[in-house]
């Protein structure tokens, strides 16, 4: 992105300090609440600088397309849209990910999953299937940690594999993660694979959601019917076709964790574990098959 000056000519456009203000008083007072500095970090980004920098030199006159981006992120943020989709990007597990609103934002929590698949006793060049890929971060990751492991990943969705293939490009595993654009595990060989995992869509239709996450992220990526529960319930026994004691490992909503052990019950699939996420609830749930 363009930069700044600090002149010697008169002033090409606003100074950091006024455009400061006027991001603060344009994101002050929305229903949503972002934090107070979330006008630096969108005109840190337009300019291509850190914060610190940018707090350094509120005298600065800013270039008038670097303004003009500033404000068409500011205005997109004041109807909800999150940074991540404005910035293009989220890292995940200590990467990169492209992501936009055709796919789920990476969550933190979502790297608890990650964490318990590497400590899994795998095969050394193990199949794993990603079942909702959404934009790619766990398949994408596995196949970059795991660097001998083959990865399988479905989704419903078209628009999502188009994002999850750009990553898995962008990190130099194309060759070893294939997309099936598919209903779960539809048309995959379950039979081959050594470790199935999935972040499905578990939120309750009716659950209330910020409008950042309601009114942005896709919703076939979010929702699923009967509490949330649908999509877990098909994938509890979609897993009828792995091998003896295949473990896996599914995201799961943080109050859904009694429900799942009941299913389980009535499932190819046993309960081993629920681990907790960051704030302490219950959020990866570790099954192998029967
Ligand atoms: C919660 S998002 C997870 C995305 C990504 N794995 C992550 O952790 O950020 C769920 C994904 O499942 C996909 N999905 C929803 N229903 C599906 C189905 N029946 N079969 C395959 N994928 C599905 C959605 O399109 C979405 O990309």
């Amino acid at each position: 992105m363009n930069s700044a000056s600090d002149g010697g000519r008169p002033p090409a456009g606003p100074t950091v300090g006024e455009l400061l203000r006027e991001g603060r008083r344009r994101l002050a007072g929305l229903a949503f609440q972002p934090p107070p500095r979330e006008a630096a970090l969108l005109l840190a980004e337009a300019l291509g600088w850190n914060e610190a920098r940018l707090l350094a030199r509120s005298d600065a006159t800013v270039a008038t397309d670097v303004a003009a981006c500033y404000r068409a992120w500011l205005e997109r943020r004041a109807f909800g849209e999150p940074v991540a989709y404005l910035f293009g990007r989220r890292e995940f597990y200590g990467r990169d990910f492209a992501v936009d609103r055709r796919v789920l934002i990476p969550r933190p929590e979502t790297e608890h999953l990650v964490e318990l698949a590497l400590g899994l006793d795998l095969p050394k060049a193990p199949r794993i299937l990603d079942i909702g890929t959404g934009s790619g971060i766990l398949a994408v990751t596995l196949a970059a940690e795991l660097p001998a492991a083959r990865v399988v990943a479905t989704d419903l969705s078209l628009d999502a594999l188009q994002v999850a293939r750009a990553n898995a490009r962008s990190h130099g595993v194309a060759a070893r993660v294939s997309f099936l654009h598919t209903d779960l595990a539809a048309g995959v060989d379950l039979g081959a694979i050594d470790l199935l995992v999935s972040n499905p869509p578990y939120v309750d239709p009716e659950a209330e959601l910020s409008t950042e996450v309601r009114d942005h992220e896709p919703h076939l990526a979010l929702f699923a019917p009967d509490q949330g529960r649908q999509i877990l319930h098909r994938l509890l026994h979609a897993s009828a076709g792995l091998r003896p004691h295949v473990p896996v490992l599914w995201e799961i909503g943080y109050d859904q964790a009694d429900w799942l052990a009941q299913a389980a019950r009535e499932s190819p699939l046993v309960l081993q574990a629920i681990h907790p996420d960051y704030a302490g609830h219950p959020r990866v749930a570790q099954l192998r098959r029967r």
